[in-house]
């Protein structure tokens, strides 16, 4: 299976959790392809609900994949703007599988990554993907976190 990883990372959390189900994915035999995206001028913060210029300057193909993750770091209680922007700005999200992950600061999933979770989802789908169950993990515990939803992904796309 083909499996594209496209996320947004600042401080290199998302990161960390994405190098992880990339590692995790390709170990069962698929052909992963990653992309931490960058923009013209460096976004380290905002919201979702304000107008912000975005310029990606690596928005990659997804087109070939059967299966696309895409992740973000939580801002504001919302989502990244620099992956929803990709969200919106990406071809071949249509008949797709998606699942969308988040990183947080916050040590209640309540307080910004569900919110980002069902935002991401949300725009994911109005793009025609077929959106499975987002995956959170928080700084604070994030080593078991990070395992934990990397074998909980796996099982869920590798079944
Ligand atoms: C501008 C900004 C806003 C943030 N807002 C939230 C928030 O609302 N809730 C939360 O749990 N963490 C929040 N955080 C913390 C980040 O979500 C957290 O550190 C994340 O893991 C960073 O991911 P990254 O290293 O991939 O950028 C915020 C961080 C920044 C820089």
């Amino acid at each position: 299976m083909k499996i594209a990883i496209v996320l947004h990372s600042q401080t290199g959390v998302t990161l960390q959790f994405a190098n992880s189900l990339k590692a995790r994915l390709a170990s069962a035999g698929h052909d992963v392809s990653f992309t931490q995206l960058q923009t013209a001028i460096p976004i380290k913060g905002g919201s979702v609900r304000q107008k912000m210029d975005i310029a990606i300057t690596n928005l990659p193909d997804v087109s070939g994949a059967d299966l696309i993750l895409l992740g973000g770091p939580v801002w504001a209680f919302g989502p990244s703007p620099v992956i929803c922007e990709a969200i919106k700005l990406m071809n071949g999200l249509k008949g797709k599988r998606v699942l969308c992950f988040v990183t947080m600061g916050f040590p209640f999933k309540a307080w910004g990554g569900k919110a980002a979770l069902r935002w991401m989802d949300r725009i994911a789908a109005e793009k025609g993907a077929r959106v499975l169950p987002g995956s959170i993990c928080r700084r604070g515990k994030l080593e078991a976190d990070i395992k934990q939803e990397t074998e909980r992904v796996a099982a869920l796309l590798l079944a």
